[in-house]
């Protein structure tokens, strides 16, 4: 079975969409989700972990001189758990290259936008700022260039006139629980991996917009 670490921030929905894989009868995911870290110890993320029987840890960036010894602090803590896959489920810390390269080729990240439109935060309120009809969440391996990793699925939302963030925001999430799964159980199955900085399923080489590109 392979070992599964997941990184949050908060809510831990998309956490919870993966545990939910896992545990599941049908084992959407053929995986086992060992720890699960945070860098805020009031995480939502981290009971839910616990109501699941999974270990959950928090590391207080305060507690380090800087980025880089935190990382270190935290790689450590991970490899602790020998994890064949790292995803990141809203965590919202900048990582370093350190970081980036410890983990390259087994490291996932859920963005809430079409990438490359919208890297950074506040992605919902910039398509609906910027008048856009269609908006959505990528995921992506991640490389040191922040939300830059080669995108491996999309999935596409609508946006009406009427809406306000919250309702853009809870569109793309249902989205999310569902492409994230997918993609972490492509990956535990071997079917995934980055290469010449490009993401590869069943050995093909996935487009810039990922597998469901036309
Ligand atoms: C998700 O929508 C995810 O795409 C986003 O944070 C949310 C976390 O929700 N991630 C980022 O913005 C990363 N740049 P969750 O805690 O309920 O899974």
């Amino acid at each position: 079975m392979k070992r599964i670490v997941v990184l949050v921030s908060g809510q831990g929905s998309n956490l919870q969409a993966l545990i939910d894989a896992c545990q599941s009868d049908s084992h959407r995911i053929q995986g086992q989700i060992c720890a699960v870290f945070s860098n805020k110890a009031d995480a939502y993320g981290l009971e839910r972990a616990r109501n699941a029987g999974i270990a959950a840890r928090s590391l207080n960036p305060a507690d380090f001189a800087d980025r880089d010894a935190f990382d270190a602090a935290l790689a450590n803590e991970i490899d602790s758990f020998q994890p064949d896959l790292v995803v990141l489920a809203g965590y919202m810390r900048i990582l370093s290259p350190a970081f980036v390269q410890h983990f390259a080729g087994k490291l996932l990240n859920i963005h809430p936008s079409l990438l490359p439109k919208y890297p950074g935060l506040h992605t919902h309120r910039q398509a609906i700022a910027n008048g856009d009809s269609e908006h959505g969440t990528s995921v992506h391996f991640v490389t040191e260039e922040l939300d830059g990793g080669p995108v491996i699925l999309q999935a596409k939302v609508p946006i009406f006139p009427q809406d306000e963030e919250e309702d853009v925001t809870e569109r793309v999430q249902v989205q999310e629980h569902n492409i994230y799964p997918l993609v972490v159980g492509w990956f535990v199955e071997g079917r995934l991996a980055m290469r010449d900085n490009a993401a590869w399923l069943d050995g093909q080489r996935l487009p810039e917009q990922g597998y469901a590109a036309d």
